[in-house]
């Protein structure tokens, strides 16, 4: 049988054999404990110190104001909780907004049953944050603004360097959550004046379960976990050498090819996009013409239902929808809710997402069954 085309790069990416390459001795052979202070202890030591630097050479910052994690939400967990308990001395007030993924969403709801109150900005039609309205919603106890770099379903990038000048100018601590941007376009933490910057490696071509979180010095976070002194006491718990090498490896190879692979995902996203719109009536895009990942298209379908949709086209094509429509109900993604989507637009939403290894041949096979697929269900 021949597998759906793959196209859910923004759900998991598959594993770059340059990544399993690099793995395959930790897996195999190199079983030592990093902190070991014998023979065994020393290839693992020193790997888990060149993923450092390879990580930290993606996001331009010092290897030491790196740690790795289990993935986007532990550090989003890490930053978020970390920063507001070590200056609740100086504030309970966070800001962020109502696009952010849920490993934000939901560490600021439950810091409100803590006594820490947050601030939920709105984003316009395109998903687009006012950097103003930042300004606005600055109080004298805000401690944290955490804003994404960009939205995992619609692909919209945000003014981060803007919203971090203006922390900045009020001593308040940003944090990015850049899962999604990572390996797409440029993630480099001076341009972008962060603070703190979420990474996840599976959605660069590394193993699921793998992450890092950038400091800037010298912010120091509230312990997250309690142990031994592992990751310069950041993280305690023996580290996960095999993926860390393999988050290492794909952080250099997205430094190395970001150029090359930004095009070649935006030119098999855009031929997907025209595909779609030159046969297709009655659809739209939701996220930003341009202010937008290059991989990543959302496209609502009027008056269709997503999943009836991604029932038609599951045998060929893999993509996600963007709402889940049941006998009396649509619950659509509070992406779209937040960005205002009109509801018979907003059902009918699906997520497609290209990667590395997405070819033309499965573009344009892709636009030919989903094409026929809401023709289809538009004739019944
Ligand atoms: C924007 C964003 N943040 C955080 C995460 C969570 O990352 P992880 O799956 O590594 O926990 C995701 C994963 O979908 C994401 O898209």
């Amino acid at each position: 049988m021949n597998k759906p085309i793959y196209l859910d790069y923004n759900g998991t990416t598959p594993h770059d054999p340059e990544v399993i390459a690099a793995m395959r001795p930790f897996l195999e052979t190199e079983f030592g404990n990093p902190s070991s202070s014998h023979w065994y202890g020393v290839a693992p030591h020193q790997a888990v110190e060149n993923a450092r630097r390879q990580v930290a050479g993606l996001l331009n910052c010092s290897p030491a104001e790196v740690f790795f994690t289990s993935g986007g939400t532990e550090s989003n967990n890490h930053a978020i909780r970390g920063t507001v308990l070590a200056l609740a001395h100086k504030g309970n007030h966070i800001i962020t907004s109502t696009f952010e993924h849920p490993a934000v969403l939901e560490v600021c709801r439950y810091l409100e049953t803590q006594g820490f109150e947050t601030t939920y900005l709105p984003v316009d039609g395109d998903g687009l944050i006012n950097p103003a309205d930042v300004l606005n919603a600055i109080r004298s106890q805000t401690v944290l603004i955490t804003i994404m770099h960009a939205n995992n379903e619609v692909g919209t990038v945000q003014p981060i360097s803007e919203i971090s000048a203006i922390a900045k100018q009020h001593g308040i601590v940003m944090h990015t959550d850049a899962a999604q941007s990572l390996g797409k376009i440029p993630t480099d933490v001076q341009t972008l004046a962060v603070d703190l910057l979420s990474v996840a490696g599976h959605k660069i071509y590394a193993p699921k379960g793998i992450g890092a979180l950038y400091v800037r010095p010298p912010l120091t976070l509230e312990k997250f976990c309690f142990g031994a002194g592992q990751e310069m006491g950041w993280r305690a718990g023996t580290e996960n050498v095999l993926e860390i090498v393999g988050l290492g490896k794909a952080c250099e190879i997205a430094a190395r090819d970001l150029d090359q692979n930004r095009a070649h995902m935006q030119q098999l996203r855009d031929r997907l996009e025209g595909g779609l719109f030159d046969e297709v009536d009655q659809i739209r895009r939701n996220g930003h013409a341009h202010k937008r990942l290059p991989n990543t298209l959302s496209v609502s379908f009027k008056d269709l239902a997503a999943n009836r949709i991604l029932e038609e086209i599951g045998p060929e094509v893999a993509a996600t929808a963007g709402a889940a429509c049941h006998s009396d109900t649509v619950e659509v993604s509070h992406v779209l809710q937040a960005m205002g989507v009109p509801i018979d637009w907003a059902k009918g939403t699906l997520r497609f997402s290209v990667g590395r290894m997405t070819t033309v041949d499965q573009i344009d096979h892709a636009i030919r069954v989903v094409v026929d697929a809401v023709t289809q269900l538009r004739a019944t």
